[in-house]
């Protein structure tokens, strides 16, 4: 485990910022209370390549970012209380989402799967932390350990994410992060429910493969959802923090 004996994390962990050092301009935002109306405060997050590629089209992505982007995950789960994955990282990863690099509470695990493809042998289905299953569709109302969640679909079919965002907050689930992949981030993004992004820039070319945003088609660059951000270096890689307020691409 990364940062046992860090004080500026423990620090951080304990909710005093003041005495976090440089971790505070990175994570302190976290730490305030949420301003939405759902009650939800949501970062998303990515680790993407210069070419704006999460993964190769077979869906390998470990890993793009380094050592520090990999404890920098870590550390975002810990400070949230919910972790939220598409189906498709499932597939491709069987992953854990649990702070095992770091001191700190595992989250929730959420994954959003609407037509309830997964299968109940996935590892976060099995054992860990809990998981919420959250689908589109009536089923069984466990999914292996996985407790589920129905959701309805939004107008244009996608599952409703404010309905989500307020479900969960009903729960007592409040600092939400999206921990990807690329289809998942780009959906709370154009709903519209994404507070801040947390977006890793390693320095490697793939040329091809998934892609980080995947947004609605736009005719001229004025049209694009422009910000500004701050710049964080975790050797090799360069991470970009952004206020997005809830503004939707
Ligand atoms: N580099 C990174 O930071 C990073 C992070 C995570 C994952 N990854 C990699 O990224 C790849 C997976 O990313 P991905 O973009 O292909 O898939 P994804 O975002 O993990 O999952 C996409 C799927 O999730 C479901 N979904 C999520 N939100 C939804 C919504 N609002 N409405 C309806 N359906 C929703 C849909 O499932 P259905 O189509 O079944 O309805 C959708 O196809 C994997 O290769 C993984 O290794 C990379």
């Amino acid at each position: 485990m990364d940062g046992a004996d860090d004080p500026e994390w423990q620090a951080l962990l304990a909710g005093r910022p003041e005495s976090a050092g440089a971790l505070a301009a990175l994570f302190s935002p976290l730490l305030a209370p949420p301003g939405a109306a759902d009650g939800c405060l949501v970062i998303g997050r990515l680790a993407q390549t210069l070419d704006g590629r999460i993964a190769t089209n077979l869906g390998h992505s470990q890993w793009i970012g380094g050592p520090g982007d990999i404890r920098h995950t870590h550390r975002l789960r810990a400070l949230c209380d919910a972790v939220v994955v598409g189906a498709g990282t499932v597939r491709a990863d069987d992953p854990q989402l649990t702070t095992r690099h770091v001191p700190g509470p595992s989250p929730l695990r959420v994954v959003i799967d609407p037509e309830r493809r997964l299968g109940a042998d996935y590892a976060l289905f099995r054992d860990g932390p809990p998981t919420l299953l959250v689908t589109a569709c009536d089923g069984p109302a466990m999914h292996g350990a996985a407790q589920a969640l129905r959701i309805g679909r939004d107008a244009a079919g996608q599952l409703d994410l404010p309905a989500l965002l307020r479900a969960l907050a009903a729960r007592g689930l409040t600092k939400i992060f999206v921990e990807g992949g690329g289809q998942t981030v780009s959906r709370f993004l154009v709903a519209g429910c994404l507070d801040r992004l947390h977006v890793t820039v390693a320095p490697m070319i793939l040329g091809s493969g998934r892609p980080a945003f995947d947004l609605p088609e736009v005719a001229r660059i004025c049209q694009g959802l422009r910000f500004s951000w701050t710049c964080h270096p975790i050797e090799p890689d360069m991470l970009f923090d952004i206020a997005l307020g809830r503004r939707a691409a």
